[in-house]
């Protein structure tokens, strides 16, 4: 998963992971917020319909009442009579402007529906306090009273409603997130198995656990793995039946060849034979490396295992040195290891005279040996394809340089087949550097 598709937006993510997320969670949170809105406003409105409607049959009940009290009694009444939002004074009570809007015209309006159609009424909204309004009226013996209303506020849900509210965000934030994760990480793990498909080694299957897509996808992959294995292998046995079968009739053309009298085209048609038998020998020997070879593990000494691969060159006069040594035993294959080794150093003396060859021992135990050289290297995009059976840098097949191009390919099976790994880099300085580390 990367960023190079084309967004739209930088708010818009670069993964599927995020965008998957975003769109559920926002879709959630909005359809969430629609309801929690829409109760929060029916209760409000319900809620101010209620303390309009008691606030106006209160009212005319307790100014009945007072209108009926005998005035010297009145006073010991008002606290009894008087609200939460209301209370009524004896007397002219303060002075006020008239003008009222919103919620206090909606309030004298039921203060005028109670008491107004009995007795003479002012309402009046006091400056100074934006919410509250006193209602002057003279009572039937004449004295006067003053309705003092202080609106409070209509609260429809609970205090601690909010917080279940947050609480219930964040578990739908958790939900989503995990939702998401479950959704992607196949997506994940699928993309992981195909970089490190590598149908030569024997990995372990993509696991087929999971939802019935997941493992139904793995199972799939795990299928494709294998038919890739499956032609691969197929291309070996063709390689190693057409070389083995190859044998017989170049064995005869060889025995023809020496028997026909002596002439330069007889020594060409040898030479030439020479050739063809060695292509052949090396397609079966890929064959060979391919099926892991059969060879047993034996422990050996690396210094004169290396120093008699390096003696065995330095006989046939070519330029091979050990550098680095480590004293000490490794168990391995040693006959896939010399192969490797010996492909290696091939290489070197052929493309650049001259080989080096160094041992180290690596601080989780393995045993990196390498063959060095000076010559011109591979071209960095080149250096997977080397390993490749049958590639060769230059195209022309000169008598000097000329090779089939399995070297590198069988010695890459090898290593796999005694359990490690090889790699090839340029050198800082020039020259290529061949490396295979044995566990
Ligand atoms: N040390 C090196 N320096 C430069 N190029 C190299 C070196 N080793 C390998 N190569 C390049 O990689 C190619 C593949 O090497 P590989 O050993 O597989 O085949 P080959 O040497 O051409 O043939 P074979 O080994 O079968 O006789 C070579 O043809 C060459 O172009
Ligand atoms: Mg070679």
């Amino acid at each position: 998963m990367n960023a190079s598709v084309p967004c739209s937006g930088k708010w818009w993510p670069s993964t599927l992971r995020d965008r998957l997320f975003l769109i559920l969670f926002a879709g959630l949170a909005i359809a969430y917020g629609l309801s929690f809105s829409i109760l929060f406003i029916e209760r409000y409105m319900s809620a101010k319909a209620v303390m309009l409607g008691t606030l106006e049959n209160d009212l005319a009940t307790s100014i009945a009442i007072l209108d009926r009290l005998p005035a010297n009694e009145r006073a010991d009444w008002l606290n009894r009579l008087s609200r939460g939002n209301y209370r009524l004074v004896l007397g002219p009570g303060l002075a006020g402007v008239p003008d009222m809007s919103g919620r206090a015209a909606e309030i004298a309006g039921k203060i005028e529906e109670a008491v107004g159609h009995r007795f003479p009424l002012r309402v009046e909204s006091i400056p100074g306090d934006s919410r509250r309004l006193q209602g002057h009226l003279t009572l039937s013996d004449g004295s006067p009273l003053t309705i003092d209303v202080t609106p409070t506020g209509v609260m429809p849900i609970a205090e601690w409603l909010p917080y279940v509210f947050a609480v219930q965000m964040a578990l739908l934030v958790i939900c989503t997130w995990f939702a998401v994760r479950q959704a992607i990480r196949p997506l994940g793990d699928l993309a992981a198995a195909a970089d490190a498909l590598d149908p030569n080694k024997k990995g372990p299957p993509l696991s087929e656990a999971g939802p019935s897509e997941v493992a139904h996808a793995a199972r799939a992959f795990n299928a494709m793995r294998d038919r890739i294995a499956h032609y691969l292998e197929e291309r070996v046995q063709i390689l190693a039946a057409i070389s083995h079968d190859l044998q017989t009739p170049i064995t005869r053309m060889r025995l023809r060849a020496d028997m026909a009298d002596d002439s330069p085209e007889r020594d060409k048609l040898v030479h030439d034979l020479g050739e063809i038998e060695r292509l052949v020998q090396d397609g079966i020997a890929y064959a060979r490396s391919a099926h892991g070879n059969g060879e047993k593990v034996s422990r050996i000494d690396l210094a004169s295992f290396i120093d008699s691969i390096a003696y065995d060159y330095q006989d046939t006069g070519k330029l091979v040195t050990v550098v680095g040594l480590v004293r000490g035993t490794a168990s391995t294959k040693p006959h896939a290891l010399r192969r490797i080794l010996s492909n290696f150093i091939d290489n070197a003396v052929k493309f650049a005279g001259a080989a080096e060859v160094s041992v180290e021992r690596r601080r989780e135990g393995n045993i990196v040996i390498t063959v060095l050289d000076r010559g011109p290297g591979i071209p960095e995009d080149m250096l997977e394809a080397a390993m490749q059976p049958f590639f060769r840098l230059e195209q022309s097949r000169n008598r000097e340089t000329g090779g089939t191009g399995l070297g590198l390919a069988i010695a890459q099976q090898l290593a796999a087949a005694i359990g490690g790994s090889m790699r090839l880099y340029n050198r800082a300085g020039g020259g290529l550097a061949a490396e295979v580390t044995i566990r």
